[in-house]
């Protein structure tokens, strides 16, 4: 069987910065996958590259088989990767449902958006009760939330997270994860980028660990946790 997403020897530079060096990874399908490290690794690169966003110089991306390298961004959202960015990047001018609807411009399925709005709101009852609030007006918590609804408004078949618990405190980190695990139980396949090793393993069932630009560590997300080599570098003893 292949997985849903097979990653093979990508690499990405910035001009002479090679930022992404020669990475092979798979997500299969059905799981939660995560990819830690730290500062600058080059998660985010990764990303990047996953969505058509950055140009690779080299590797091969295939999601179900299909491969992605040579497709713009929105093909590769028509396909079902779909990212919710580092830093959120919601639109703080237009409301909760303004920015939810957003996530569903380009389905071709309109019918079906009414229930899907209503089935994120149920994730997310704090967005129901804001539905009409500015974005801009949310917590960041809150605007987290957002950005994932959206992104499950375009109707995902892979989720991308970059960073979701970045500058949340722990028990927000705590609910979206919590978030994450239900959508996963759901059936959707989820590919989540953090900083923060232990919470992002404790919900993964696989992990791979990113040191400048390398892929250092693969293993089950429960042997990582256990991993003396683990613990010492990335969750402070
Ligand atoms: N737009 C850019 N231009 C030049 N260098 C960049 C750019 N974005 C990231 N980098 C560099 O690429 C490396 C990986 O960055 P990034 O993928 O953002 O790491 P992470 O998400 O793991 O923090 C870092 O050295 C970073 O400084
Ligand atoms: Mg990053």
């Amino acid at each position: 069987m292949t997985a849903l997403l097979e990653v093979r020897g990508l690499q990405v530079a910035y001009g002479h910065i090679e930022a992404v060096q020669g990475i092979d990874f798979k997500v299969e399908d059905g799981e939660i996958c995560t990819l830690v490290g730290a500062n600058g690794a080059g998660k985010s690169t990764t990303l990047l590259a996953l969505s058509g966003l950055v140009r690779p110089k080299a590797g091969s991306i295939r999601l179900a088989g299909e491969e992605l390298t040579r497709l713009a961004p929105h093909q590769i959202v028509e396909r079902g990767l779909v990212q919710v960015a580092e830093g959120r990047a919601i639109l703080t001018t237009l409301t909760v449902r303004e920015n939810l609807e957003l996530g569903a411009y380009r389905r071709k399925d309109r019918a079906d958006v009414p229930r899907d709005l209503d089935r994120v709101l149920g994730l997310f009852p704090r967005l129901r009760e804001r539905i009409d609030a500015m974005a801009g007006n949310l917590s960041g918590g809150e605007q987290q939330m957002l950005a994932i609804g959206r992104a499950l408004l375009a109707k995902p078949r892979l989720l991308l997270l970059d960073e979701p618990s970045m500058g949340l405190a722990p028990i927000i980190v705590r609910d979206i994860f919590a978030i994450l695990r239900e959508i996963n139980r759901d059936g959707l396949t989820i590919f989540l980028v953090e900083q923060n090793v232990r919470q992002a393993l404790k919900v993964a069932s696989h992990g791979y660990v990113i040191e400048s630009g390398r892929i250092v560590l693969a293993d089950s997300a429960p042997n990582m946790l256990n991993d003396p080599k683990v613990l010492a570098a990335y969750m402070g003893g």
